[in-house]
Formats: C-alpha cells, structure tokens, sequence
C-alpha cells in the first residue's frame, strides 16, 4: 500500500479511502485470511497520514466485518464467512455511508398492544405492549422512505426514548439487533403515502420487511418501510461457493 493508492482511489475522506485501499489489497488475495495488518502506528508512518486516520479506517473494517481485533495481538484479515454475511445497518449509518445527512420526521409515536401479526412476528402473546414508531426517513432533507417500526415495550419504554436512530436508543438499553431477517417485494404507493413521501399516487415502492433479533434470538423489532422507487437501490454483494 502506498500513498499514491490511496489518493487515487474512491472520493470522500481520507479514511474512507484508506478503508477502500485496505480492502482492495484482501481483496486481491495479497493479504489473505488471518494475516496481520502493520500497527497502526507503522501504516501511519508509512503512509505519511495521521494515525486517526488509520485508526478511523482499521475500525470501519472491523465494523464492516473485513478486519477482526484481537487483544493483545493486532488488527488481523477476517475469516471470509464473517465478509460474506450481510451487514446489519441501519438507515442512519446506510444514509452517513452514502455521504448524506439521514434524518426523521415523526408521523406517530404511541404506545400500544401487539395486533396478532405483530405478537405473530415478534414472539410476544397477542395484546403484549408495544412502542410504535412511524417515521417519514430523510436523506439531506429529502424523503426517502415510511417507516413503521414496532418494538416491544420491554425492550424501548417509550417512543421519545428515540432521538434520531431507533438503533442507537436500542443501543442505550444494550439491546441492539445483532441479526435480522428482511423481505423485499416491488409495490406502488397509494394516495396517502404517496403523498407524505410527496411522489405521484402509484409511483414505484421498495417494501422492506426487517424482522431483527438479540444475540440470544429474542425479536426486538418489526419494521414496515416504503422505501422510495426512484430513489434508493438495495445492494447485495455476492460470491459464488468456494
Ligand atoms: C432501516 C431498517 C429498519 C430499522 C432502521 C433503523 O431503515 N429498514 O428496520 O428500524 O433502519 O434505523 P435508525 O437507527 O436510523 O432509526
């Protein structure tokens, strides 16, 4: 890795393209599984960047599940299993990731009982209090998706619990989704929703169904989004068996 890679490669921070050149190299098979990364204070040296920076970029790996910590050890390539499985995000991150300013606006904050769907989707019995939190999703200040989470009382106390990331006040409790199972289907939108996401009556919808769960298996969320046709583009990443 030199410099001049990195400059050249990907837009936006400098740690951003570092974190980019870092996977080209595992993903060129020059540093393969388990190996080690220099420290961070070497590839700072190296590189002739600040150790922020590297810091900032070894952490993103991690987060993304490309780079593994191990105390004591160093900074080492993840096992690929850990790379292929998808990234559980949520839209704050995926809006920050994609260089926009992720933002909500409160269409209803209640506190209710699980209709039978909802107990069916989240383990609870039938009538088990819920925190319900609809939400019109931004991405710098324009709309982007409906969102109607459902999350069980036991888990978020009340919806004014949540500032601006669901995820980061699930957090608070430690009880952030660690695993999630999500539906995508092609629908329209109708006159209402259409017109809270200020599209035309009958425009294209991404629907995304997120069930999610604790480490343990337990469901904390169910979430119903529309998501703009238009203006948002689902991306999975694929690899054929070894
Ligand atoms: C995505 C998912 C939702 C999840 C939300 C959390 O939009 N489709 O199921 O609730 O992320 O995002 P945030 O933490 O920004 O509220």
């Amino acid at each position: 890795l030199r410099a001049r890679d990195i400059e050249n490669i990907g837009h936006g921070p400098l740690y951003r393209r570092l974190q980019t050149a870092i996977k080209a190299v595992i993903d060129d098979g020059i540093l393969k599984v388990d190996d080690a990364l220099p420290s961070e204070r070497d590839l700072a040296n190296e590189l002739g960047i600040s150790r922020v920076t590297v810091r900032n970029a070894m952490r993103a790996l991690v987060e993304e599940g490309v780079l593994v910590q191990r105390h004591g050890a160093g900074t080492f390539v993840a096992p690929r299993v850990e790379q292929a499985l998808s990234r559980l995000t949520s839209f704050t991150e995926d809006m920050i990731t994609r260089g926009m300013k992720p933002g909500a606006v409160w269409i209803e904050k209640t506190l209710g009982h699980a209709s039978p769907e909802e107990a069916m989707a989240l383990n609870l019995s039938p009538g088990t209090e819920v925190t319900r939190l609809r939400r019109l999703r931004t991405a710098n200040d324009k709309p982007m998706a409906l969102e109607y989470a459902v999350v069980p009382r036991a888990f978020l106390p009340s919806p004014d619990e949540v500032e601006k990331s669901l995820y980061d006040a699930l957090a608070k409790y430690g009880k952030k989704p660690e695993r999630a199972l999500q539906r995508l289907r092609a629908e329209l939108f109708d006159g209402e929703t259409a017109k809270i996401l200020g599209v035309p009556d009958g425009s294209a919808a991404l629907y995304i169904e997120r069930r999610s769960f604790l480490a343990n298996g337990t469901p904390v969320e169910f979430t119903r989004s529309y998501y703009r046709g238009d203006s948002y583009d689902f991306i999975a990443e694929m690899q054929v068996d070894a």
